[in-house]
């Protein structure tokens, strides 16, 4: 299907009938906040250029029914259906998203091509799509396409996308990924409150640049699960001791007589990472605020380091480009993105230095690990929407 160049034309030949509205739900990265959203932390996405974008059409039906370029498949899906449990399929995310949004209303099906631009790890394609999911599914049940201004209802279809994967395909993740892509730009967010605020985008002698190491992200579902688990086990050994918002608000001061209530050095290196990335957030927003976009590219190098050496979260291959990127006078700053084990890193990099950074990158990275990165500047994106053809 992805040769077919008109996917207006391929809506047509699989659905018997053209499509009605277009739906786009871009990518994201995160500057800076890594997991520290699933334990009250501030973070900082990015909803970028690359996305998932979709053609819609109600079907007049009680069916759904998702085809994917990606995959090249036809899902029909049945909402009504509560007792289907999840396939190990990608069609698990839609499955999940109709259970968790309580469809259950007859004749308001639809029709979905997907297509995908997000085919980097990391970058949060499974957000996207679920994000994507969530606005055809509020349209084909109330008519409404859900106005950017709409904050509360943008947060509560992200607060669904959470909970489809918590619930039903089984990722304990955080609420960061599903409100960066739905609120759109660059925004603070409080994963406590989820109070949240746009922030400026960078001066535009800067750029952000995606480093994709090309390594798959394969201990990533049960990686990413097995530190949630601690989190929740430091929680639990802190008791009443720990902040009743959340782990990555522990007072800095207090954090040497938490850790010694902790067995063994793996919690106390966990908690460091918590404690020290909330506060790594908080002055990376000053340094926005301010423009101090050298101080801004350093907290970035620090945030890198604590996920590789305490959190344990970084790969070889993340450590070796960004550490190569930093070698070159473009880059002020550059870490891993998103859960870890492989995937992308993201470096802020000077703007008219990209094109030369990205060729020494793409050859040092291949001498060192004979793998092709892919690189690209990327550009903040208006949020997810759906709007009438
Ligand atoms: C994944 C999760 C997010 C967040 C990041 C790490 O992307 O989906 O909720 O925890 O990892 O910051």
């Amino acid at each position: 299907m992805s040769s077919i160049p008109d996917f207006n034309e391929a809506f047509k030949a699989v659905f018997g009938h053209a499509a009605s509205h277009r739906v786009i739900a871009p990518g994201r990265i995160n500057l800076i906040g890594e997991h520290i959203d699933y334990c009250g932390g501030q973070v900082m996405p990015m909803a970028i250029d690359q996305n998932t974008s979709a053609l819609f059409r109600g079907n007049g039906g009680s069916t759904i029914r998702v085809y994917s370029d990606r995959y090249n498949e036809l899902v029909t899906l049945v909402p009504h259906d509560v007792l289907t449990k999840k396939q190990d399929h990608w069609s698990d995310y839609a499955q999940g998203l109709l259970r968790e949004s309580a469809h259950r209303s007859i004749n308001k099906g639809f029709d979905l091509l997907v297509r995908s631009t997000l085919d980097s790890g990391g970058l949060s394609s499974s957000s996207s799509f679920l994000a994507l999911l969530a606005l055809a599914n509020h349209f084909a049940l109330t008519g409404e396409s859900v106005s950017a201004s709409d904050k509360g209802l943008r947060l509560q279809l992200a607060l669904n996308c959470q909970r489809t994967e918590n619930h039903f395909v089984g990722i304990p993740s955080g609420i960061m990924d599903p409100a960066s892509i739905l609120l759109g730009g660059l925004i603070q967010l409080d994963c406590n409150t989820l109070k949240y605020s746009h922030l400026n985008p960078l001066p535009d002698e800067y750029c952000i640049i995606i480093l994709d190491t090309s390594t798959p992200r394969s201990l990533a579902s049960s990686g990413y699960a097995e530190r949630v688990e601690q989190v929740r086990a430091i929680e639990k050994i802190l008791g009443h001791d720990r902040p009743k918002n959340g782990l990555a608000n522990l007072d800095p001061n207090q954090l040497s007589t938490a850790q010694g209530k902790l067995p063994g050095t793996t919690l106390k290196r966990r908690l460091q990472h918590l404690v020290s990335e909330q506060q790594r957030v908080l002055e990376a927003a000053k340094c926005l605020a301010d423009a101090n976009i050298t101080s801004l590219g350093l907290l970035m190098n620090e945030s890198h380091e604590s996920l590789k050496s305490s959190y344990d979260v970084s790969s070889p291959e993340l450590d070796v480009i960004t550490t190569i990127s930093r070698q070159h006078a473009a880059t002020l700053g550059s870490r891993m993105t998103g859960a870890g084990f492989g995937g992308c890193a993201i470096s802020l990099c000077h703007r008219d230095l990209a094109d030369e950074h990205n060729q020494f990158v793409a050859e040092a990275y291949f001498q060192s690990t004979g793998l092709q990165a892919g690189l690209y500047i990327t550009d903040t994106a208006l949020p997810a929407s759906i709007q009438p053809i």
